[in-house]
């Protein structure tokens, strides 16, 4: 057979684009770790990448997410998880974006470290060190060491680290680098103060850099190479103007001018119509190969920002860090290449579902609450229980936006009732079986796409005065005023399934109500723009969607009336459609047959 040169040579090069090699560089998607997951800060031990977040008000807080192969990030602990590692906070915090500020996990000698600054509690803004030998596990981490800290996202960082290189300045290295209780906490502003790891005792912050001249300069992160302190920092306010910019110097202890990179900012979508936005407040570390990566938060706005329910996303980027030369980060974008990614793996340890999996829970009698389901505060003991009839919720004396009781930080904190899991996907489905059979007006149970106390779309069933059952949904006006509609007569003492999605346009939520046994019976109750989701009293946060019950102020203190019947939800089923990369470019949301999703 006779085939022309040409044809041969294509041939053969599409085989070698094809071939798989260490030397192929990889294509991915971003966000990796889609959904609200803030102000991303990482470590690779071992094989394995681990993520911690930000949370603010939500509770359990600080997930941990775990990944061999940087896309899929499987969720295997909360470093907090327990009231009583930092007790008398959550219920106190009052305002909705306080709470748990930005992190930073390290690894040391067999220890993972993750340090993080509570913020909002009057007079006990409180810097907190956390430790655990097993990230897999939620009781393996230690409750907080408290120390005194007056700026926000805490750097850890041991001058002793050698650098990866094994290039360090001899005479740049502190003597002390024996002690293993003391480390070097950077944070906001950006100071540097030395931390006792075992006491809490700080010393006296020092101005290390002020940055290239954004406002808030913050989110720093220290990293010590070829011989020099490299510090990364986040400028610029977390919204459009957001940016990662560096210095880099001599000596932490007698401090030495620090030198700016001469191409900050390092990493921007500032002034770009992007689709992903906000770009900034990352952090970097190498793979097993050596490489260098970066995770930092993005926004999937576009420049008009007006958009964007998710919130701030945590996205990859890689990074090319050459021995003695400034790091070059890849511009964030949709559609990455770079770096050959370590080989596809779901074997990660622990348990906790991958992040982008579908949500398949029936609430099995004697299991703890799936890992991604998350509150907002620390919920009052015994409220969510698991049962035969399924997730027994009891009712919060107070609605979602904390009313009656939102002049008081205790009660109004812990009388809500909500639990629900971040919508992680463009276009999703969400839905939920209730079977509640309210006895007194008020009395209420739903679905709700909750941003913060103070902006979420919720659909419930109530119990009106005239002993009537209503749809309450409060998404059509844009001041939250609620529309009732009459719940078929029909429908009565039946479960019914609530459901919230995006099928078409991530701009939109459809609201629905179905008999649970009877999918045509479905009716539209409303639609609501996920503008009321994006911004506003939320810019911090992300979009959860999950339930709610109340009794919308009846009974007293924390408390609705005795009797008040409880609400049970069951076949909790979230879907992820598609993802967004650009303005106008979707890609499916498949799970392959290995369960990894194509995102
Ligand atoms: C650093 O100092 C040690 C002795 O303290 C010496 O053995 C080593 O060669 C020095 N390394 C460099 C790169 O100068
Ligand atoms: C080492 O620690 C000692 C005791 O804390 C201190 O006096 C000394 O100044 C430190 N040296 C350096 C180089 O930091
Ligand atoms: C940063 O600005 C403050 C206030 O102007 C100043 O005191 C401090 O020395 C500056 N820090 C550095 C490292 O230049
Ligand atoms: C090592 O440190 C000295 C003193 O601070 C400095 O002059 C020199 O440039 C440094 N060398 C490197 C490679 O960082
Ligand atoms: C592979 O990716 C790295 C990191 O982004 C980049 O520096 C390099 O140029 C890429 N190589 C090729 C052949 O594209
Ligand atoms: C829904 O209603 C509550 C008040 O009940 C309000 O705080 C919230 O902002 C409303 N949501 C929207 C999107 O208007």
């Amino acid at each position: 057979m006779k085939v022309s040169p040409g044809l041969t040579l294509a041939l053969l090069a599409q085989v070698a684009a094809a071939a798989p090699g260490p030397a192929q560089n990889s294509t991915y998607y971003n966000p990796v770790l889609p959904g609200w997951h803030s102000d991303p800060s990482c470590v690779h031990v071992d094989g394995i990448f681990y993520c911690v977040t930000s949370t603010f008000i939500s509770f359990p807080g600080l997930p941990i997410y775990a990944s061999r192969d940087l896309i899929n990030w499987k969720h295997v602990s909360h470093v907090w998880n327990r009231e009583s590692q930092l007790p008398g906070y959550s219920w106190a915090t009052v305002a909705q974006q306080h709470g748990m500020y930005a992190a930073t996990i390290r690894y040391r000698a067999g220890t993972f470290y993750v340090i993080c600054e509570y913020l909002g509690v009057a007079g006990k803004d409180a810097g907190v060190l956390f430790r655990t030998t097993n990230p897999f596990d939620d009781a393996a981490w230690s409750d907080a060491l408290t120390f005194p800290v007056d700026k926000i996202d805490p750097d850890l960082f041991w001058d002793d680290e050698e650098d990866n290189n094994n290039n360090i300045n001899n005479s740049t290295r502190n003597t002390n680098t024996t002690d293993e209780n003391k480390a070097y906490v950077a944070t906001q502003g950006i100071q540097l103060q030395e931390l006792d790891l075992t006491t809490g005792a700080i010393t006296r912050p020092t101005s290390l850099w002020n940055g290239t001249g954004g406002v808030w300069p913050e989110g720093p992160h220290l990293y010590k190479k070829d011989g020099y302190y490299y510090l990364l920092i986040a400028e610029g306010g977390t919204a459009l103007d957001h940016s990662i910019t560096m210095a880099r110097l001599h000596r932490l202890t007698q401090r030495s001018a620090p030198e700016p990179a001469p191409a900050n900012p390092v990493l921007t979508n500032r002034g770009t119509d992007s689709y992903f936005q906000t770009v900034g407040h990352g952090d970097l570390f190498q793979d097993g190969a050596g490489n260098w990566w970066g995770m930092a938060l993005a926004t999937r706005s576009g420049p008009a920002y007006k958009s964007y329910p998710m919130g701030r996303e945590a996205v990859l980027f890689p990074v090319t860090w050459r021995t003695g030369e400034w790091p070059v980060m890849q511009p964030v974008r949709g559609r990455m290449s770079g770096w050959p990614l370590p080989p596809r793996s779901r074997d990660v340890p622990g348990s906790g579902p991958f992040n982008g999996d579908p949500d398949v829970y029936d609430f099995p009698v004697g299991e703890p609450l799936p890992r991604n389901l998350v509150h907002w505060r620390v919920p009052r003991p015994g409220t969510f229980t698991v049962t035969e009839k399924g997730l027994a919720v009891v009712l919060g004396r107070n609605d979602l936006t904390g009313w009656p009781n939102d002049g008081d930080p205790e009660e109004g904190g812990r009388a809500v009732s909500f639990v629900g899991r971040r919508q992680t996907h463009s276009l999703f489905r969400f839905g939920v079986d209730l079977d509640f059979a309210p006895r007194e007006a008020g009395q209420e149970a739903g679905v709700v796409a909750f941003l913060t106390q103070a902006a979420h779309v919720q659909l419930g069933v109530v119990m009106g005065e005239e002993g009537k059952l209503s749809f309450r949904f409060n998404g059509t006006s844009p001041d939250g005023e609620a529309t009732l509609s009459e719940v078929p007569a029909a429908w009565a003492g039946k479960p019914v399934r609530l459901e919230i999605e995006m099928a078409e346009e991530p701009t939109e939520y459809t609201f629905s109500a179905m008999l649970a046994a009877d999918e045509g019976s479905r009716v539209v109750v409303g639609k609501a723009s996920a503008e009321l989701l994006s911004g506003g009293s939320g810019s911090f946060v992300g979009t959860l969607l999950g339930i709610y019950a109340t009794c919308n102020g009846a009974g007293s203190g924390v408390d609705c009336p005795s009797g008040t019947p409880k609400a049970y939800f069951r076949r909790w089923r979230y879907t992820g459609i598609a993802q967004y990369i650009s303005a106008d470019e979707k890609i499916p949301s498949i799970v392959d047959s290995l369960g990894q999703e194509e995102t």
